[in-house]
């Protein structure tokens, strides 16, 4: 039973000061997940049918966050199947309204506890500086360190309109605690 300051959490961690709460996704959020890659203005837009597949098989390594119901962010992520001691998070999202209160950080943070991987890759392009010192405060969080390597060129990177899409850099994050 929750106190009176503690709001009821029936899954998931309890909601924070701020009452975001921060829980692996359903299928009922996918349709919120493409809004918010949408509304991002920075991130590939995916299809509203793969974020639904993505809530459904991938929740395990995955979170949103939650204000009144709300998604107002999330993490999508998976284990490699080749190296399944390895976190790919391939997007984070954060409403506009939301960021700058670590927001994006406390779910990588969870799905880290969660999933207990002893490597963290993900790809950032160049000009995404929020994204990079994103996950380089996990890694100073966490006590470890975070590696940029080459791995998408643009050209590997074709865009509808033909244009110049930048490369993806891998970035890597670890060793983590693991399991
Ligand atoms: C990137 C994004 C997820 C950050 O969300 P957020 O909740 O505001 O980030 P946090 O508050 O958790 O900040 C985490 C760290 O990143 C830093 N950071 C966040 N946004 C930043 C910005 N715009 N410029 C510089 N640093 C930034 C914070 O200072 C903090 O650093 P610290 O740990 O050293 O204190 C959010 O801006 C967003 O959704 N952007 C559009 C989508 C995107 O670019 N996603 C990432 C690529 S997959």
């Amino acid at each position: 039973m929750a106190g009176p300051d503690e709001p009821e959490h029936p899954h998931g961690e309890p909601a924070g000061a701020d009452g975001v709460l921060i829980l692996p996704p359903d299928v009922v959020h996918g349709p919120q997940l493409w809004q918010l890659a949408r509304g991002s203005q920075v991130l590939d837009v995916n299809s509203s049918y793969a974020y639904l597949l993505w809530c459904r098989d991938f929740a395990a390594t995955s979170v949103v966050a939650l204000a009144d119901e709300k998604v107002v962010g999330f993490v999508m992520g998976y284990l490699r199947p080749e190296a399944p001691d390895t976190l790919m998070i391939w997007q984070v999202a954060v409403d506009g309204s939301q960021r700058g209160n670590r927001l994006a950080a406390r779910m990588l943070h969870d799905v880290l506890d969660r999933s207990a991987p002893r490597w963290m890759h993900t790809t950032v392009t160049p000009s995404n500086e929020a994204s990079i010192r994103l996950f380089s405060g996990v890694a100073r969080d966490r006590g470890t360190t975070i590696e940029r390597r080459d791995l998408f060129a643009a050209e590997l990177l074709p865009d509808e309109e033909g244009g110049a899409h930048e490369p993806e850099d891998l970035y890597v994050i670890g060793p983590l605690a693991g399991t």
